[in-house]
């Protein structure tokens, strides 16, 4: 949605900083555009790349001031995960500034439901049971394996990850995926959810 914004407004006269975190360069969507802009002058820039291996993957929502320090004199547009999008209001909220506070969540849209089922994660030897309308990102994530992913709305392909075994559905079309070990097909964790058992290469 910002990256929407600020292609639609592209010679409009403006004080914009652009915060954007991800483990990895290669996860931070729309990099080069954004590099574009800020060289340009259009935006201020702030790229986080903040690793896998610490306890921070992103820039905690109360510091934001470390890096926006006028950002209670700012209009903030925010998009990401529900946890940090939740914690974005209370701050907001907390200082009396909700009204500067405008948000966008990711969230697929839901189509369809799965029959859920076992997941098994198999290169880290994880097994999670989850339900029909539980993303397999979701699912890994809640059981700790470490899974890539970057829009989490099906856009991006970052998430994408060999089913070995099993089938899923696609939340958003309701359609059944199936792979066997001897024709693995590449899936997106993010818009998935089981469809009985399963197994993925992760
Ligand atoms: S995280 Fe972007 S397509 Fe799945």
């Amino acid at each position: 949605p910002v990256i929407g914004i600020l292609r639609n407004h592209p010679r409009t006269p403006a004080d914009v900083v652009v915060v954007h975190s991800a483990p990895t360069a290669d996860e931070m969507l729309f990099r080069d555009e954004l590099r574009a802009m800020d060289a340009a002058g259009r935006i201020r820039f702030v790229e986080r790349i903040t690793g896998r291996d610490g306890a921070e993957v992103r820039l905690p929502v109360h510091r934001i001031g470390d890096v926006v320090p006028d950002w209670r004199e700012r209009h903030t547009w925010a998009c990401g995960p529900t946890g940090m999008l939740d914690e974005a209001e209370e701050h907001w909220a907390a200082h009396a500034l909700a009204d500067r506070l405008h948000t966008e969540r990711f969230r697929t849209r839901l189509a369809a439901v799965g029959d859920g089922g076992e997941i098994d994660f198999s290169a880290s030897g994880t097994t999670v049971e989850a339900d029909g309308s539980t993303t397999i990102l979701d699912a890994g994530e809640g059981a700790g394996v470490l899974m890539k992913s970057g829009c989490r709305m099906g856009i991006c392909f970052n998430c994408v990850v060999p089913l070995r075994d099993g089938s899923v559905r696609d939340l958003r079309t309701g359609e059944i995926t199936t792979a066997t070990p001897e024709d693995p097909v590449l899936i997106q964790t993010c818009v998935s959810a089981a469809a009985g058992a399963c197994q993925l290469d992760l």
